[in-house]
């Protein structure tokens, strides 16, 4: 983790407290869409590790990951499959529920935008409990795909040392969780 790009690519996330509710501490990644360098960086330190792993499938969790989905899965040389949340995709779905801190929440991926043994990545900005993206997972496994790696921008204090472009391997969070 010695790269000098995650410096400013750190202090481009602006950090909201008691937002959306009290006690969050919110990770608010629009400024690093504003800083075109920092924003650049972090496409490009996921593209130098992926671009070489045979992924043909680059699959985003709504919402930010469809920010940080595409320009990766473009340089790459894969596709993006969106992973949206319920009633959202116009076509045949497979579905995946995942708990929440209070309530549960649920993912959806079309039937046939992946095909049995496709190497996927799955992007999202942050993890925190992880549950998110155990059902992105999940989704793609059911659609016999392999996970090749989970990646998000912003890990979580719980998870010591990966603060910032963590990389989760999917057998690691699936152990985890
Ligand atoms: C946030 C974040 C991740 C998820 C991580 O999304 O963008 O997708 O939470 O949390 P977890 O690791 O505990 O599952 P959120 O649920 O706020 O949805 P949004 O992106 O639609 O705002």
């Amino acid at each position: 983790q010695g790269d000098p790009r995650l410096k400013a690519i750190s202090e481009a996330i602006r950090v909201i407290p008691h937002f959306p509710k009290q006690g969050i501490m919110f990770q608010d990644i629009t400024t690093l869409l504003l800083d075109h360098k920092a924003f650049k960086d972090t496409i490009d330190i996921f593209v130098d590790r992926y671009k070489h792993m045979n992924i043909s499938v680059v699959a985003g969790v709504e919402a930010r990951g469809f920010i940080f989905g595409p320009p990766i899965a473009l340089a790459i040389g894969a596709k993006f499959v969106p992973l949206r949340k319920p009633r959202k995709l116009p076509g045949q779905v497979i579905s995946e529920n995942y708990v929440l801190e209070y309530g549960t929440d649920c993912l959806e991926m079309h039937v046939g935008a992946v095909q049995p043994g496709e190497r996927a990545l799955v992007i999202d900005d942050l993890v925190a409990t992880g549950g998110t993206l155990s059902a992105a997972i999940k989704l793609l496994e059911r659609a016999r795909a392999e996970v090749v790696e989970c990646a998000c921008v912003i890990g979580v204090p719980e998870i010591k040392d990966q603060i910032l472009l963590g990389w989760l391997l999917s057998s690691l969070s699936r152990i985890a969780l």
